[in-house]
């Protein structure tokens, strides 16, 4: 049945993906989004919704009167990004989430599909986890995520139901790329240096997820029937695709001619390792994750080559920190990460 559905964060890496994922399976798609990364684009201009141009923090019960379903992904997305700026994080990660999701309840809307993370596993060692293993989040970024879904379980009932995709490390081309999560960045090296560059030790175990099969399960979550997902976390990837950075690189270097890796280790082990079990989701949702690191480093590789990606690129215009250090140098927005001006 087609639905309403606002995308939060429409004009992000995974939102830009979604969106046609999501008219494709004939919903009625509105964006709201503070177009931090709307010039970041890699390729032809992707064809955006129409949208509330709005601060997630300033969003009202009005705007969002009329819609079936919430997709949240709006959010400050890494874990550099929380470090730097827990207070910011905090604000929009959590609190701008919740009120979203109370404003959302208030206003009728039915489902609300919460993007989480696998990282709210934290050190979890070899074995799998699933969504009822202990959570240990290491980072602001991941101790977010477990608040937020704390609190949104906490507002289901028979007409509200908040469902909480624990999404593995995203990969893949999106128009709006994203050059400084694994896979993605580790082309980018490999494409510009030949070098897979790996400044860890390679051994945390990262399980890995193509952004089209992240859209494939939200997609999901708003075709079956609302007590499956309601309240329930999910995880979001595949068995298959939980690899060792170490792996990636091996993967990265088999897609990229004349490629080596080089693991320097000068950053030393990174203790967020987990491997994830997602039969859950295969079981409840009928959703399985079909896109593998080697078919995501091609695809990536192509992309990079086509559209001429350079060193600069990835590293200003496709990172999220720097990116935003930008706008915030140029005073386009501030230390709240509010526009100064206009929107972009
Ligand atoms: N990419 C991943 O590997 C991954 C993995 C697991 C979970 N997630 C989650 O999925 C979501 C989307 O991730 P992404 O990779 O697309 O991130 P992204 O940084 O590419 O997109 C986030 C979007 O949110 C918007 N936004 C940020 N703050 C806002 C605010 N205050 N008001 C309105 N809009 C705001 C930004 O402008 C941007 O378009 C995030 O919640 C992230 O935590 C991502």
């Amino acid at each position: 049945m087609t639905q309403r559905v606002l995308v939060t964060g429409h004009q992000g890496y995974l939102g830009t993906v979604l969106v046609p994922a999501l008219r494709a399976a004939g919903h009625e798609v509105i964006g709201l989004d503070s177009g931090l990364f709307a010039d970041c684009v890699l390729g032809p201009r992707p064809d955006d919704p129409p949208a509330l141009a709005v601060d997630l923090r300033e969003v009202t019960v009005e705007q969002l009167r009329g819609v079936d379903a919430v997709v949240h992904l709006a959010a400050l997305s890494n874990d550099p990004l929380g470090a730097l700026m827990p207070e910011v994080t905090h604000d929009i990660n959590h609190h701008a989430s919740v009120r979203l999701a109370r404003l959302a309840k208030e206003a009728g809307v039915q489902r609300f599909c919460y993007a989480s993370t696998c990282s709210v596993y934290g050190a979890a060692g070899d074995g799998l986890v699933d969504e009822d293993a202990p959570l240990r989040p290491l980072t602001p970024y991941a101790v977010s995520k477990v608040h937020v879904e704390d609190d949104l379980a906490a507002l289901a009932d028979s007409g509200f139901s908040p469902v909480f995709l624990r999404n593995a490390t995203a990969f893949g081309f999106s128009p709006r790329l994203r050059a400084d999560i694994v896979l993605n960045n580790l082309v980018g090296s490999a494409v510009l240096t030949g070098v897979v560059r790996v400044l860890s030790d390679g051994t945390p175990w990262r399980p890995l997820v193509h952004a089209r099969d992240i859209a494939a399960a939200f997609v999901r979550c708003l075709e079956v029937p609302a007590p499956v997902i309601s309240c329930r976390a999910f995880n979001v990837g595949s068995e298959a695709n939980n690899v060792t950075v170490a792996e990636i690189a091996r993967r990265v270097a088999d897609a990229v001619p004349g490629s080596d890796v080089l693991i320097t280790g000068e950053t030393g082990s990174d203790p967020r390792s987990y491997r994830v079990d997602f039969s859950r989701a295969r079981a409840d949702l009928g959703f399985e994750a079909e896109i593998s690191v080697a078919d995501g480093a091609a695809e990536l590789h192509s992309a990079y080559v086509r559209y001429g990606v350079t060193s600069a690129d990835l590293e200003h215009r496709f990172t999220r920190l720097n990116r935003l250090a930008h706008l915030q140098r140029t005073g386009r927005i501030d230390e709240t990460m509010r526009h100064v001006s206009e929107f972009v």
